[in-house]
């Protein structure tokens, strides 16, 4: 996703704690050349969100999830910034430790203009945007 962004012009801050993780992104990038940049951080987010505060355009967590991270994932944005979460969920699956409760991301990011939201087939996302 990093890369994806960055292929559009972004200037990406990607983070992840596996340094596996972080240098097959790096090769990516070597290999495509995106026109953004990506500054990559090694970091265990169970340790906090390494951002700084109403920075950023674009939020993106994909299939990753840590419900004490929502109100630090709203925070990072910019105004008028766009945040886009993938979690997975118990709605069509069995359920879990791992899995979003029906609702759970819009009554998190409830302060954000909902822009799109879905759950079904053991899955939810949201993509919604910080007031201006
Ligand atoms: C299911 S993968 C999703 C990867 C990517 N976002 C995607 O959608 O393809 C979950 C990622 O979260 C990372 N991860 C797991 N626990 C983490 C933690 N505590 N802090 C930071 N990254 C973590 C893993 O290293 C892995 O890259």
């Amino acid at each position: 996703m990093a890369v994806w962004l960055a292929g559009r012009g972004l200037d990406v801050v990607a983070v992840d704690v596996s340094p596996a993780a972080l240098a097959a992104g790096a090769e990516l990038v070597t290999r495509e050349q995106p026109p953004g940049r990506v500054r990559w951080v090694e970091a265990d987010l169970d340790a906090g969100f390494p951002v700084e505060e109403g920075r950023y355009d674009v939020v993106v967590c994909q299939r990753f999830r840590d419900p004490a991270l929502y109100p630090a994932m709203a925070a990072a944005l910019a105004p008028g910034g766009l945040l886009a979460v993938t979690v997975l969920s118990e709605v069509g699956d069995a359920g879990g430790a791992f899995r979003a409760a029906p609702g759970e991301l819009t009554a998190a990011f409830a302060d954000l203009e909902v822009l799109a939201h879905g759950e079904g087939g053991g899955e939810a996302h949201l993509v919604a945007r910080a007031p201006a």
